[in-house]
């Protein structure tokens, strides 16, 4: 496939994805920005999402083991995978900064965190599929993963700020960073990468990491994309973003957050 029609594609997608609940209104940020949410459930909700990158690896290995054959898409999930484990971060892993940020800064400790049920769901579907559907479904489930993370993560960033204020602490997360305008930190070293906050944190993330992940990958595929491999590619990043969406309803549900009014002013005439 040509670029440009591959860029098409891509294109198609990210549209798609940005229609979704958990990115365009996500329930756990609006119930919290609504004042509907209390710290506990905020701290669940981080806890639980904390399971996405400790789980990252696995997803990513698991989709490239099923590309036989297509060596460019491995060679680039495998650089992925490589950044995850730390070979830009002075060896320490994306996870284990972010599990330090979280200690640090919010004292959340998710090291010993449970799944919930949806999380267990979540990620078990998702690996699941990647085993049992067909290489261009599990690369779709793949490609959702890296095209979602960094609207993801611009809202977990919300999230953060949100159990901060909650919590009486101060706000991890700048506003230059929240508006995907940040200047990321330099880092090559452990010394320095255990330094990072966890807003160079985000801000590596979704300056750097994240987009680099998305559009290789894009680049990887490119050569890839047969009219049967595009809806194949398709269904497995549907099927994720509406696994997603599930997920990030159910830590509303399971964490008790009232995402809806008690009662609709409206209908009551503005009395109440
Ligand atoms: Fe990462
Ligand atoms: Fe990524």
């Amino acid at each position: 496939m040509t670029n440009s029609s591959s860029k098409i594609f891509f294109a198609e997608l990210e549209y798609a994805m940005r229609e979704h609940r958990f990115l365009k209104n996500n329930p756990v940020a609006e119930a919290l920005e609504n004042g509907k949410a209390n710290a506990d459930q905020i701290k669940f909700a981080i806890e639980q999402y904390s399971m996405l990158p400790a789980w990252i690896v696995r997803l990513l290995a698991a989709s490239r083991g099923r590309l036989h054959g297509w060596s460019d898409v491995q060679t680039e999930l495998s650089n992925n995978i490589g950044e995850e484990a730390g070979s830009k971060t002075g060896g320490l892993s994306h996870v284990e900064i972010l599990i330090r940020g979280l200690a640090e800064e919010l004292k959340l400790d998710v090291r010993g965190v449970e799944y919930s049920q949806a999380t267990q769901t979540f990620l078990d579907e998702m690996l699941q599929a990647i085993k049992t559907q067909s290489p261009a479904f599990a690369v779709g489930i793949a490609y959702a993963l890296e095209d979602s993370a960094t609207p993801e993560l611009l809202v977990l960033s919300r999230v953060l700020n949100g159990y901060a204020s909650l919590t009486k602490q101060s706000l991890p997360i700048s506003a230059i960073t929240l508006a995907g305008q940040s200047q990321p930190a330099e880092v090559t070293t452990m010394e320095e990468a255990k330094k990072l906050s966890l807003d160079d944190f985000l801000s590596l993330h979704v300056q750097e990491f994240e987009p680099g992940h998305r559009n290789r990958l894009a680049q990887a595929l490119t050569e890839r994309l047969t009219d049967e491999v595009k809806q194949e590619l398709k269904n497995g990043f549907d099927f994720t973003l509406d696994l997603m969406d599930a997920w990030w309803d159910a830590m509303v549900r399971d964490g008790k957050i009232d995402s809806h009014p008690v009662f609709d002013r409206a209908a009551l005439g503005g009395v109440a």
